[in-house]
């Protein structure tokens, strides 16, 4: 213990009827009480610390296994939602799969039970579109009754890209209406019947963001919009749901091989803004995740009662330069957060002045040569 004593000078008021003074005097403080209380401030804040974050992680609502558990999944008749339907059956899992599209569905449905030789009455399909609320409502209520939902994803979702000032108004219905309607009329009538049974019936609820959810998908304005309120609206039902058993995970994906990204791809018209959101959102199609994987990663961070996942450095990096106030998934990231948040943000702008540069460059040179040479 360090010995000897701090003479620490404090200066009191004192005032006469015509004046007021700061008389000096100077206690001494031993070296080893500034210590021992030093020590045991420190250790308070540590408990407290540790004590509200694993109030807040949860725990008494995860869902270990998926074995015999109700998958329920919007969107699940293509893409990273068939994915996640393969994966889940493969790990022991019921299956619902609502989509618009009954043919797709039943196509699917055969490729699952041909490709993983399952038996049939592991999967339920069902036809309804997110933005009709009661179709949605009423493939909802079925499933449940088929069987209680152990995990719900909402993974519905469509994209385009356009600027602002030229998408279609049938664009924004059909982007917004799937997106974000779709995906709060889901909720609100599963939600509900989740509730009800949580006491004793432990349950999850995904919500597939994207990175644009996360940093803006450049052209693509609307999608942007919807995927930025995904993760508001993650994060409200992450609180709202802590009295239940409801576990609550957002998911970011990367670039997915899906039908999507072509779709998205093929919605690019203008060279200009082609050139530009390749470079500032750093996109390779050779280098898209793949679906399977991604299907992996989400039932894991499920069963792991995870309430983030980024499946590629982009999304982790950038959920690093975005966390909110609510707690990260386990101390060491709580830790590992705080650490990194310095070089990570000097980082972020680095790429932040990238991004400028590309976009000011393309528009002031290219914009002017494309429309120089229509003009001639
Ligand atoms: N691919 C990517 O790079 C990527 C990246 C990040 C996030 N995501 C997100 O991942 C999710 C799935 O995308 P994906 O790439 O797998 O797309 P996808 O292959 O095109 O699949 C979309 C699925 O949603 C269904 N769907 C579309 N509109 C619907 C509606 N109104 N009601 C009900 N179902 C509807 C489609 O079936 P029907 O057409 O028959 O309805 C299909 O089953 C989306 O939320 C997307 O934003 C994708």
């Amino acid at each position: 213990m360090p010995k000897g004593t701090i003479a620490i000078t404090i200066r009191k008021l004192s005032h006469t009827f015509y004046s007021v003074h700061l008389i000096p005097y100077t206690i001494e403080v031993e070296m080893a009480d500034i210590l021992q209380l030093i020590g045991a401030l420190s250790i308070a804040v540590s408990i407290t610390f540790i004590c509200s974050l694993l109030l807040l992680w949860k725990p008494y609502s995860r869902i270990p296994s998926l074995k015999d558990k109700h998958v329920v999944i919007t969107g699940g008749s293509s893409g990273i939602g068939l994915a996640i339907a393969k994966e889940a059956l493969a790990q022991g899992a019921y299956v619902t799969m609502i989509a618009r599209n009954l043919a797709k569905l039943e196509a699917a449905a055969q490729e699952i039970l041909h490709e993983l030789q399952c038996e049939k009455n592991r999967i339920n399909i069902k036809a309804a579109d997110v933005r009709n609320y009661e179709a949605i409502s009423a493939a909802i209520n079925e499933s449940f009754q088929w069987r209680p939902f152990d995990v719900i994803l909402l993974n519905a979702g469509v994209g385009s890209a356009s600027y602002m000032d030229k998408v279609s108004i049938e664009s924004i219905d059909t982007i917004v209406g799937t997106n974000l309607i779709g995906t709060l009329y889901t909720l609100r009538v599963a939600l509900p019947l989740m509730k009800e049974i949580s006491y004793r019936h432990p349950s999850a609820l995904v919500l597939v963001g994207s990175l644009a959810s996360l940093y803006p998908a450049y052209g693509g304005g609307v999608y942007t919009c919807t995927k930025y309120a995904l993760r508001g609206l993650a994060e409200n039902l992450r609180l709202e749901l802590l009295p239940y058993k409801i576990a609550v995970s957002f998911v970011c994906p990367g670039f997915v091989e899906t039908a999507m990204l072509t779709q998205m791809e093929d919605s690019i018209v203008d060279p200009v803004m082609a050139e530009v959101a390749r470079k500032v959102t750093f996109y390779s199609r050779r280098r898209a995740e793949n679906s399977r994987d991604v299907a992996k990663a989400t039932l894991k961070a499920v069963t792991q009662g995870r309430s983030f996942l980024a499946t590629g450095w982009k999304g982790s990096l950038l959920f690093i330069l975005s966390t909110g106030i609510l707690p990260a998934d386990s101390f060491a990231k709580a830790v590992l957060g705080m650490i990194v948040q310095v070089p990570a943000r000097v980082f972020g702008y680095l790429i932040i002045c990238y991004v400028y540069a590309v976009i000011w460059v393309n528009h002031r040179t290219k914009t002017i040569i494309i429309k120089n040479s229509a003009d001639k």
